[in-house]
Order: C-alpha cells, then sequence, then structure tokens
C-alpha cells in the first residue's frame, strides 16, 4: 500500500467503525483542506460463476452461496482522480467519463452507488471526484461488465480512504472491505476481488464465508482451476429485455425459489469437494446444471422470460457432442444472457481450441467471441 502520510490517522485510530458489519465510520473525515490532489487506478477483472447468485433479499444479500472463478482478460480500468472541494456543500461533486467520453448514464448509476456509501467513506463528500473508467471489451459485446466495474470502483474508495487514513493497511482488511462496498454496487462484483476463484455467501463449509462479502477460495482448489480457459462465445450483443436486477426480484415470487436455494446449497457441497479433489466430470456436472437451472428460473418465473437464443442452444449441443466423440474436459456455463461460456483446462487447449474457432466461433453473432481465463485477480496500477 502507498507510503502517503496518513495525515488523519490519529482521528481514525482513535475509533474503529462502531459495526464492523456495515462498515459505516463516520470518523473518517478530512479535517484539513491540505489533500494534494492526485489519483487511484485499479484495473479488476470480471467473474463467471459456476453456482450462481440468483436472488437476493435485504440490502444485495444473496439467498444462496456462489463460487466463481475470475476471469483474466475481460476488465474495467477505473482512475479516481480526487482533490480537495471548492465549493462547501455537502454534495458529492462527480464527473465521469467512459472511454474518454462524458456519460450522464453510468455518471448517475456511479453517484447513486457512492451516495449509497457515502456513510462508509464519509470524506467523500469532501472532495472534487473525476472517475475515468473503460472496459477492455467492445461495451456492445453482451458482457456484463458490473462485475469489474463496480469492483474496480470499490477497490479505489478502499485506496483511497487507506491513502488518507491508513485505516486499511492489512491486505484481509482491505480485501474484505473493498469485496464488501463492491458488493453494495452490483452483488457478483463482490467475488471478482480475489485471485482465481472465490465464495460469496454464508455456508458453515469453509471458514469465514460470508453474506456480506467474499472470500479467496484459490487455497481451496485444485490447481487444474488456475489454468482454466473461458472462451466467451456471443450469440447476441443486444440489450436483454430483462435485467439481472428485474431478474432477481422475480425470484421472490418465483414458486421453484425455496427448491432452487436449498438445492444450490447442496450443490455447494459438491462442488467444493469437486474442486478440491480436482473432479472435473462432477465439476462439469454441476456447471452446465447451475446454467441451465439460471436460465429455467426465468422461464419460470413470473411473467416468464427467455434470454437463450436458437444459436446458444445449438452451440450447446455441438459441445455436447463433441465431448461425448472426444471425451475431452470441455464444459458450457450460461450469465444471465445468450452468450455461451466454454470452460476447459490448459491441458486441452490445443485440442478444444480448433473445434471452439471452427465450429462455434461461425455461429456466433458475427463471428464475435472473447479469449479468456482464469487470472491473478485485480491490480493497482
Ligand atoms: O451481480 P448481478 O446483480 O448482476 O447478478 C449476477 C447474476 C449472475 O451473473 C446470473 C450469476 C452470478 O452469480 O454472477
Amino acid at each position: 500500500m502507498s507510503s502517503s502520510l496518513h495525515r488523519y490517522l490519529p482521528l481514525a485510530l482513535k475509533t474503529q467503525p462502531h459495526n464492523m458489519l456495515d462498515y459505516k465510520n463516520p470518523n473518517l473525515v478530512i479535517t484539513s483542506q491540505d489533500v494534494e490532489p492526485d489519483s487511484i487506478t485499479w484495473r479488476s477483472p470480471s467473474n463467471i460463476a459456476i453456482l450462481k447468485y440468483w436472488g437476493k433479499h435485504g440490502v444485495q444479500l444473496p439467498r444462496n452461496p456462489s463460487v466463481s472463478l475470475t476471469l483474466n482478460s475481460s476488465f474495467t480500468d477505473t482512475m479516481l482522480e480526487y482533490r480537495p472541494k471548492e465549493s462547501g456543500d455537502k454534495n458529492i461533486s462527480l464527473e465521469f467519463f467512459f472511454h474518454q467520453e462524458e456519460n450522464e448514464a453510468f455518471r448517475a448509476k456511479v453517484l447513486k452507488h457512492l451516495e449509497s456509501v457515502s456513510e462508509i467513506f464519509p470524506f467523500l463528500r469532501q472532495l472534487d471526484l473525476t472517475v475515468r473508467t473503460g472496459n477492455s471489451f467492445p461495451h456492445s459485446a453482451g458482457i456484463a461488465s458490473s462485475a469489474s466495474a463496480m469492483s474496480a470502483l470499490a477497490l479505489c474508495l478502499c485506496s483511497l480512504e487507506e491513502e488518507l487514513f491508513g485505516t486499511l493497511s492489512e491486505d484481509d482488511a482491505f480485501d474484505k472491505k473493498a469485496s464488501y462496498v463492491a458488493r453494495l454496487g452490483s452483488g457478483s462484483a463482490c467475488r471478482s476481488i480475489f485471485p482465481t476463484a472465490a465464495l460469496w455467501g454464508q455456508t458453515g463449509e469453509v471458514e469465514g464465508a460470508s453474506d456480506l462479502y467474499a472470500i479467496a477460495m484459490e487455497d481451496h482448489i485444485h490447481e487444474i482451476f488456475k489454468t482454466f480457459h473461458d472462451d466467451i462465445l456471443i450469440a447476441s450483443s443486444a440489450e436483454k429485455p430483462v435485467s439481472s436486477r428485474a431478474g432477481h426480484s422475480l425470484m421472490e415470487g418465483n414458486p421453484f425459489a425455496d427448491a432452487r436455494y436449498t438445492d444450490a446449497k447442496r450443490k455447494l457441497l459438491r462442488l467444493l469437494d469437486a474442486m478440491r479433489r480436482g473432479d472435473l466430470e462432477e465439476f462439469g456436472k454441476i456447471t452446465e446444471n447451475e446454467a441451465l437451472t439460471l436460465h429455467g428460473l426465468m422461464m419460470s418465473s413470473n411473467p416468464s422470460y427467455i434470454l437463450l437464443k436458437p444459436s446458444t442452444l445449438t452451440m450447446i449441443e455441438r459441445l455436447k457432442e463433441y465431448r461425448a466423440d472426444t471425451k475431452h474436459p470441455v464444459f458450457f456455463t450460461l450469465d444471465a444472457g445468450p452468450n455461451l461460456h466454454v470452460l476447459y483446462p490448459e491441458d486441452v487447449v490445443h485440442l478444444v481450441q480448433p473445434f471452439v474457432v471452427d465450429e462455434l466461433v461461425p455461429l456466433c453473432e458475427d463471428g464475435k467471441y472473447i479469449q479468456d481465463w482464469v487470472g491473478e485477480g485485480p491490480e493497482q496500477v
């Protein structure tokens, strides 16, 4: 972490956050105006859920635990510039640029998020802020950017707290808070903070697991998963007719909701065991079942809806045929959209990639796909 002067350290140390569960801390305020204008930049990746988070309650709390692989080449870069506020008002002062251009819709979203975390970071109201952000993948690719975007922003906010107050110097404290704050922006974003794999959600299976933030799973899984590829095949880049936010809400009236949450908790045990042992067959069974369960839940919501495209189903069929013929460990999963994620370990890349390129990519919209793989998590740049 940076070697800032931590001008405000004594004050911050006097009182720890009074409620560790919500991190609200009125003491994180700047007592003088001599903050040097500066900036913080984080690059944070997207993640792909293996066990899906679908259904929430309260303030972004999951109805069941989820497990994800952290990706590498789908990321968001976010720079947070800050300087002492010129006006004396208490509003959050924010300029926002997406790929170098002002973007009012995104600014409004980020401002709303910053308002919602302003009791966690009260100093935000004392600064003029500029956020400059951009994704490694085209905005029109149909790839959800909320996980990478909200985790990158959360990391910037925690770095700023550390810079000003020196309160998050321990890695664990920093990661936990960054994950907590990312969760408030977008549930799945809390898992992007960690390298390789993450678990979000209360379970007695792994020590430290919580509904409030994700935890690192790197040390709980077989090495093979660190080598996994994820080829993301773009079946459609059109905007989804039903957003994830609406999809989560529809789970509240879904007649299968309770059975789903019970099933997810049961699958968690099997998945953790398979990932620990490196049992790819069992991993693949759970992964694919989860993908189809997620879309089954959409189809059984009221009103029901379908996000899959005919080409998604054709790709799934081809992949299954290929696997049956070759016995190679290649599996699919889906996000809340029509794009197919094809997962396989590095040791079959020379076999599987030609299949993906020759047989699946031609089924994609304009031949669009993204080569991704399991990565090392966010980095400060
Ligand atoms: O984080 P949200 O609110 O965009 O929800 C994401 C839900 C899924 O991507 C479908 C599953 C998951 O666990 O990431």
